[in-house]
């Protein structure tokens, strides 16, 4: 199959197709999401709390994207993967940005990476694109920025704040982002952004009017116990389901049930155990 790529998902925006996206953080999910045709997957720094068990994205780290990353493009064939770029991976200056950029793409196998924030990394996205590394915005809330934002919330929710998002999404769009991220912002707010830009937006929390949608893999299973952000719809409910699995096997071991004759191994014909000192 062929490999998606940026300019298709420019394409499918023109088309008026909605663009399906997921994270991924392992070899198995990669393969099971690629193998139903989605033709994006993000390798998030969302893992940092969904699979690594911190409390934001800050503590991810590159090895550790790099690491997550491998594992998703092993498993794929025709989805575009998009890896993120860490907190203070990409800030500092971009020469920086396209060094560690730079190693997502060529160690990680990743063909794009996503940055937050608008205005001071618009210049750094520019040089991305220029080196030959696509490049996908996002804007609205930046979990990043948890300690400035004070805490995850809707974004865009002031005139000014309205504005600067426009602003910052336009100006992504020029420095050659593929696609701009809106996450957590009114409805009314990223379909005015989807209409106001060519390339696509891919929304998350933001309403029916974005160009795509991302939502995080383990909201759309329900793994984690727990409640789900508002924004989030379980399409199943793995925390149950292999909460359900793991007590079964632990019953089956304990009453001896587990392994079954056919789950075992005979003695090779030759070999008499009685024999054996
Ligand atoms: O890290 C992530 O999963 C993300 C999506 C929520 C857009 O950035
Ligand atoms: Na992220």
């Amino acid at each position: 199959p062929q490999r998606v790529t940026v300019a298709d998902l420019r394409a499918m925006k023109r088309r008026g197709e909605r663009i399906v996206m997921l994270t991924a953080y392992d070899y198995p999910t990669a393969r099971l999401i690629d193998e139903a045709g989605i033709p994006a997957i993000l390798v998030g720094d969302s893992l940092g709390n969904t699979v690594l068990g911190y409390e934001t994205t800050i503590p991810v780290t590159l090895e550790q994207m790099l690491h997550h990353t491998k594992a998703v493009t092993r498993a794929t064939r025709r989805a575009l993967v998009i890896a993120d770029m860490p907190f203070l991976t990409f800030q500092i200056s971009p020469e920086e940005a396209l060094r560690n950029a730079g190693r997502l793409v060529q160690e990680g196998g990743a063909h794009a990476v996503k940055l937050e924030g608008g205005g001071p990394i618009v210049e750094t996205v520019s040089r991305l694109v220029r080196a030959g590394i696509p490049v996908m915005g996002h804007l609205g809330l930046t979990p990043q920025a948890v300690h400035t934002l004070g805490r995850f919330r809707l974004q865009a929710r002031t005139a000014d704040a309205v504005r600067q998002l426009f602003a910052d999404a336009i100006a992504l769009e020029r420095a050659g982002a593929f696609a701009i991220v809106l996450e957590l912002v009114p409805a009314p707010v990223a379909r005015a952004v989807s209409q106001l830009l060519e390339i696509p937006t891919i929304g998350i929390g933001a309403g029916p009017g974005c160009d795509g949608q991302v939502q995080v893999l383990t909201d759309l299973l329900h793994l984690l116990p727990g409640p789900l952000p508002r924004h989030a719809r379980a399409y199943t409910d793995l925390a149950t389901i292999v909460s359900d699995a793991i007590r079964r096997y632990a019953e089956d071991v304990r009453s001896g049930t587990f392994p079954s004759e056919s789950e075992s191994f005979g003695l090779p014909r030759e070999l008499d155990l009685d024999t054996v000192a």
